[in-house]
């Protein structure tokens, strides 16, 4: 998580703060539809005719055997009859110039599937399975088209951290499936942090029972033989599996127990820091014999070796590290960390691999060959593009699956940030800074999944879905046929699957946005609208439910006195998003606040009169747009009544978490005047 350092006051006086129909509802857009009348119907005359006999095409085509089981009620008989009337056809061919797309020709009596290699066949079933719709009589409709269909990038990635909390063998199958489904390709699997390692080292067996001494967290890891499974299971689903065991930070727990591969301090007693490994000769030999552990059992191309947030502030003191740079002459602790990241780079090239780190490995200079990981911002993707490196793009600023999808302050805790879906939808990977020839070195984008909050699978899938079906289509489609309600208007059907395969998603499709508004004659009024622009809102002010009987807002809502406002996002009659506003009115509510020190540009969303507009920051989060923050040494903030005003009673509301660089202010006093010039100190 990317931290900013803020010293943190604040004043909070009183009260602070249907679509069209879409028949080829495809997530993620293909990259062409030819629409066609008709449809093929789907029932127990169908027969699947492989005219390949590849392995892999078999298992591609397992999920559309299995589904037309389900739907007819009927085993189906391998390769079917030749002389069969209905068919779906197989075939893998050369004149399809992606790796991994496909051509899909679905007229009433046949559907034609042509790839060039079973990941393209693979992603021609999940086309057709979200075209098919189940009928009575176990039969289905599959509307016809011809759809001529590839990937944008050949990077499609999610991350998830099973360190901060360990995740089951079942859930990260059940994980991978959704992801296949999404045509995502790269699961990026943060198998090591300072909490925990969960990688089964053979050769240093003491990792996977290490703890950190800092922060709890839940057992387990998993053994070699589960991870190998794993590969194989992705691989049948045409998803590449990319280890990361993160070093040289995020180390504690290795360090726990390893500690030998830490610094010493000045009286030579080992020192850990901030969980950083001393990078020596030593301990780059650990890494390289770990590495080769990974790489036995990931046969992936790519190995990620983490490079991010090493505080270095050890390096500095250690002697070992202080000895080292002398001797290879090493200018400061960024090039003492390159040194030991090239090393390892080269051991991976040595074995026929390459190394992907975040974006920390351009510190110091950058290891040859090395993939960057670009997260704290999409210009450390730019630079390494112009340096010729490989690039995927996973910034912090739209790729964040731990940050809050929802305004809502009913949302469970999560690490600050904000990124909803509509934002992560919005993502364009290929600056603008990146000219023609660079933009090949842009081999994708890849969301990420951290997990200090999220102790669950099913806490996982809240946070990954559906913002995961927004980054498939930004990493799948064309940018020129991306559009935001289109995409709105395939989600329903898309649902649909994720609950029978009970998948807990966020119902944040629609998003309540609620702007406090003062009109000129400084009375409050509430505005409404949705992410979607088009989702009825139905609102109650007097603390019930709302329900499609309840008042359908139609313009903004004037609220003069204290109000619990519940508004519902309505959709085909079922409520899809809900937030509850409580507005409270008081002395201050609507006065207008001028202030001495403007806030820092971090902790400004809803600007000046959020302090005055009626409603409350969320207790949990710092960057909703009711809080203001400031970095400077302190602030004045000046409320004009315009009249004499007799104020018996002054609340506030103050922000305090330190973990997050965010304080309470030190001393705050009221001071009031009746005449604008003379100020009093108000007991
Ligand atoms: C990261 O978020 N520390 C890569
Ligand atoms: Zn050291």
């Amino acid at each position: 998580m990317k931290k900013i350092s803020v010293f943190f006051f604040v004043i909070l006086f009183f009260a602070q703060n249907g679509f069209t129909q879409n028949i080829y509802p495809i997530i993620p857009l293909p990259q062409q539809i030819i629409e066609a009348k008709g449809s093929f119907i789907l029932n127990k005359y169908v027969v699947v005719q492989n005219f390949t006999k590849n392995q892999a095409v078999k298992s591609a085509l397992q999920p559309l055997k299995a589904k037309i089981e389900q739907i007819t009620a009927t085993k189906l008989l391998s390769n079917g009859s030749k002389s069969a009337n209905k068919t779906i056809q197989i075939r893998l061919s050369n004149t399809i110039a992606n790796a991994e797309g496909y051509q899909l020709h679905i007229t009433p009596t046949q559907i034609s599937i042509k790839a060039k290699t079973s990941a393209g066949v693979f992603y021609a079933v999940q086309t057709l399975l979200q075209l098919t719709n189940n009928q009575a009589n176990y039969s289905a409709k599959i509307p016809c088209a011809t759809i001529i269909d590839a990937p944008r990038f050949a990077y499609r990635g999610i991350m998830l951290d099973v360190a901060r909390h360990f995740m089951p063998i079942d859930f990260i199958k059940k994980y991978i499936d959704e992801l296949a489904r999404l045509k995502i390709n790269r699961f990026h699997w943060h198998l090591t942090d300072g909490q925990a390692f969960r990688f089964e080292s053979k050769k240093y067996p003491l990792l996977q029972y290490a703890k950190s001494t800092q922060w709890p967290t839940n057992e387990g890891f998993y053994t070699q033989q589960e991870m190998k499974a794993m590969v194989k299971y992705a691989q049948e689903r045409a998803v590449t599996i990319i280890p990361e065991i993160d070093i040289p930070s995020h180390s504690q727990a290795l360090l726990s127990a390893y500690p030998e591969y830490g610094c010493l301090d000045s009286l030579g007693q080992s020192f850990n820091g901030q969980g950083e490994l001393c990078p020596n000769e030593k301990s780059i030999a650990f890494v390289k014999d770990l590495l080769d552990e990974v790489m036995d059992v990931f046969p992936s191309k790519n190995i990620h070796i983490g490079g991010d947030e090493a505080s270095k502030l050890n390096w500095k003191n250690c002697t070992v590290c202080k000895k080292r740079r002398k001797e290879l002459h090493l200018n400061n602790v960024d090039e003492l960390q390159s040194n030991f990241i090239k090393s390892l780079a080269a051991h991976l090239n040595n074995k026929g691999r390459n190394m992907i780190g975040w974006d920390e490995i351009m510190d110091g200079g950058l290891a040859p060959n090395a993939t960057v990981m670009a997260w704290r911002s999409t210009e450390n993707g730019v630079k390494a593009a112009k340096m010729k490196h490989q690039v995927i793009m996973s910034p912090t600023s739209h790729c964040y699956l731990d940050y809050y999808q929802a305004e809502n302050p009913n949302e469970p805790l999560a690490n600050n940030g904000y990124i909803s879906l509509a934002k992560i939808y919005a993502f364009e990977p290929i600056p603008n800074e990146i000219n023609e020839a660079e933009k090949k070195y842009i081999i994708g984008v890849q969301a990420n999944l951290w997990t200090e909050q999220v102790a669950t699978g099913s806490h996982a899938e809240y946070m990954t879905f559906p913002r995961a079906i927004a980054l498939a289509e930004v990493a799948w489609a064309n940018p020129k046929n991306k559009n935001y309600t289109h995409f709105l208007s395939s989600i329903p059907n898309y649902l649909k699957g994720l609950e029978e395969r009970r998948v807990n998603y966020a119902k944040h499709f629609y998003e309540i946005k609620t702007n406090v508004i003062l009109d000129t004659n400084q009375t409050l009024k509430i505005e409404l609208s949705t992410a979607s622009n088009n989702a009825p809102l139905y609102y109650t002010l007097d603390g019930s439910s709302p329900t499609t009987q309840s008042q359908l807002y139609q313009g903004p809502i004037t609220i003069g006195k204290p109000t619990l406002l519940k508004v519902a996002a309505v959709m085909k009659n079922e409520v899809v998003d809900e937030t509850i506003t409580n507005i409270s009115i008081n002395k201050a509510t609507g006065v207008k606040v001028e202030l001495s020190e403007p806030p820092s540009k971090y902790y400004n969303k809803g600007g000046v009169a959020a302090l005055t507009n009626g409603v409350f920051g969320a207790i949990k989060r710092y960057n909703d747009k009711e809080w203001l923050g400031w970095d400077t040494k302190g602030v004045e903030a000046m409320l004009d009544f315009n009249k004499i005003e007799t104020i018996t009673n002054v609340s506030l509301r103050f922000f305090h978490q330190p973990s997050s660089w965010v304080w309470l202010p030190s001393k705050v006093e009221i001071w009031g005047s009746k005449d604008g010039s003379n100020y009093n100190l108000l007991n």
